[in-house]
């Protein structure tokens, strides 16, 4: 990211109050931001806006899990084994970097992150790099994998493992037994939740874009991958910009620009699911104000994907040249519900009734327990459920004299003779069915510092130079600014007053006295306010018309005289787009 438009961002952040790097009095920690009151309004509002549209308007419920989870949950989800980055740290100053950054920082490699560590050892030789911070040549120093989970321990000792959740997804995962019967075991149904999530990243860095604490805005749609199909047609105009995976490593590779129907249509997007959330994510990222020019979807490259995903579409944003994930579209198949089906005692599955009743043929077991008794002893029960899974999963297995099963790690073989092992013709009415899942997965703090950078605009008014943020008034911190002219003369009670009705009609709304009238305008636009009504003279000065105030809009620094007995309506009206600050203008001049 350049240097120059991160430094204003992050200056601007801290002077005005959006976000900071915490713990100051202590010297900062790496990695752990603050919002301030006009980061965490605009964060809120970002939330917001996203629960209106993926869950509100999609139809899809909302839960609340809890950040620190047992580590078998870990276990079963992959986590523990396989949710590493690539850690060297330098022999002179012991400073930890991220290997696949530095090459990609310092050589025209792009997505390291899906080369073996082998072969990024052999980089970081060939092209020379060396320690970021002290210039200490790396070549030789071994590049390991680095678990990124947080660990901790739930109650006093060490008897059980916790980790702070990498993902709020497992939130979702783990609770779908009780999940699908609020669904009434009906598919498809989503199911988002907007939380924290941590990750103990080697090197956090570009401000709150790589953070070790951050929000997730997460929806895990579970469907039976054969049966349901995504509304297509309320998406299949929207028009995209796709970088396939197929043309980013292409010599000559480009940008598909298409629309959502034609790339299911032409195979660019396999999944239909995937293509109807990249529809309705680009939809809502133009609703928030990130600019379309400078927006894209990635898909992921076979080596980079995550261990749970069997495809993923990244929504990008450039910044100054620099392009960064901003969130995964991930085909996560039935992954997930499979292992947490594996490693727990719930069931993970939903029964799926047919249309008509199916004879099928079953495979089923009866295991002598006389047998299995003596043999195994106290593992004896789980031999036999185990046998029962093997039947149901891989009848092939009983083809010869033995069956080999697991329990808890150790391999046991029974005489298929003693398992009672049989293969029946049965009616079915359905099955049980593990759905798969389809997750559009978002960083909020990524979105908030994209809506902020893209917004960021400089100009001259008056002859002054101005920095403003062309917010949309949907996710700005404030809506209103209220300013009295001056101090005295009953402008301030006056403008105290019309600043309380706003609020009570559900108005964000500042109130600021301070300063010259010009500086005040120019503290709003610094934060984004789209509207600043100023109380004059005019305003207080006994007249025979109606009370009016002056109105002025953010971007034009245009003002129009507006009567204060619909003020709160007109405001609404032009925050929520029912009306422009033309209309406006043009309606006062026919007056
Ligand atoms: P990256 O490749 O940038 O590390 P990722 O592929 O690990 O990101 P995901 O695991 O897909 O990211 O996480 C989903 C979303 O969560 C991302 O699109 C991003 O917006 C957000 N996110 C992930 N890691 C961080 C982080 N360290 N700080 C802030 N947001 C993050
Ligand atoms: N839930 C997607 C991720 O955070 O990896």
């Amino acid at each position: 990211m350049s240097e120059a438009i991160s430094e204003a961002l992050v200056e601007l952040a801290k002077r005005r109050g959006f976000f900071f790097q915490s713990s100051g009095a202590y010297g900062g920690v790496s990695g752990f931001y603050t919002y301030g009151p006009q980061g965490a309004s605009l964060k809120e509002n970002v939330e917001d806006a996203w629960r209106d549209r993926f869950a509100v308007k999609e139809g899809h419920m909302e839960i609340d899990a809890p950040t620190v989870m047992p580590e078998p949950v870990f276990e079963a989800s992959g986590h523990l084994d396989g949710f590493d980055d690539m850690l060297v740290e330098c022999p002179e100053c012991a400073e930890s970097h991220r290997a696949d950054h530095l090459i990609e920082d310092n050589t025209d490699i792009e997505e390291a992150e899906s080369i073996p560590l082998s072969e990024v050892e052999d980089l970081i030789a060939e092209h020379d790099l060396v320690c970021p911070d002290c210039g200490t040549e790396l070549a030789g120093e071994p590049v390991e994998d680095f678990n990124l989970m947080f660990e901790t321990n739930i109650g006093p000792g060490t008897s059980q493992p916790g980790y702070l959740r990498p993902e709020t997804a497992q939130g979702i995962f783990v609770e779908f037994p009780r999940l699908k019967e609020y669904a009434r075991n009906q598919l498809p149904f989503g199911v988002t939740q907007v939380g924290r999530a941590y990750r103990n990243e080697i090197s956090p860095r570009n401000s709150i874009i790589r953070v070790r604490e951050f929000t997730q805005a997460e929806l895990e749609h579970f469907i039976d991958p054969e049966e349901d199909e995504p509304p297509l047609s309320r998406v299949e105009d929207v028009e995209v910009r796709l970088y396939p995976a197929a043309e980013q490593e292409a010599d000559d590779g480009d940008y598909v620009e298409t629309t959502v129907g034609e790339a299911v249509a032409e195979g660019i997007v396999t999944s239909d699911w995937v293509a109807y959330y990249l529809g309705v994510g680009q939809r809502w990222y133009d609703r928030i104000g990130v600019d379309m020019d400078r927006f894209r979807f990635r898909q992921h490259l076979s080596g980079e994907r995550a261990h749970y995903a069997a495809d993923c579409w990244d929504a990008e944003a450039e910044i100054d040249g620099d392009w960064f994930e901003l969130t995964g579209f991930a085909y996560r198949s039935d992954y997930d519900l499979s292992k947490h089906g594996e490693h727990s005692d719930e069931s993970f599955t939903l029964f799926k009734q047919y249309d008509e009743p199916k004879t099928v043929e079953r495979a089923t077991v009866d295991p002598d327990m006389s047998y299995l008794g003596p043999e195994f002893g106290g593992a004896a029960g789980d031999v036999a459920d185990a046998l029962e899974r093997k039947a149901e999963r891989d009848r092939s297995a009983f083809d010869g004299d033995e069956v080999t099963v697991e329990v808890d790690g150790d391999e046991h073989a029974v005489p298929v003779e003693q398992t009672g092992f049989a293969v029946e013709e049965v009616t079915e009415a359905g099955e049980h069915i593990t759905p798969h899942v389809v997750e559009p997965s978002f960083g909020v703090d990524r979105v908030v510092y994209t809506v902020i950078a893209h917004a960021y605009r400089e100009d001259e008014v008056d002859g002054e130079a101005r920095s403003y943020l062309e917010l949309d008034p949907e996710v700005a911190p404030t809506v209103v600014g209220v300013f009295p002219l001056m101090d005295k003369d009953g402008m301030d009670d006056r403008a105290r007053e019309l600043a309380a009705e706003l609020r009570e009609a559900g108005l964000e709304v500042t109130y600021d006295d301070s300063g010259a009238i010009g500086r005040r305008y120019r503290r709003q636009d610094e934060v984004g306010t789209p509207f600043c009504v100023t109380v004059d003279y005019e305003t207080v000065e006994d007249g025979d018309g109606a009370e009016t105030v002056t109105v002025r809009e953010r971007d034009s620094t245009a003002q129009v005289r507006v009567p204060t007995d619909d003020l709160a309506e007109t405001l609404t009206a032009l925050r929520d787009g029912d009306r422009t600050f033309d209309e406006l203008t043009a309606a006062a001049d026919a007056d």
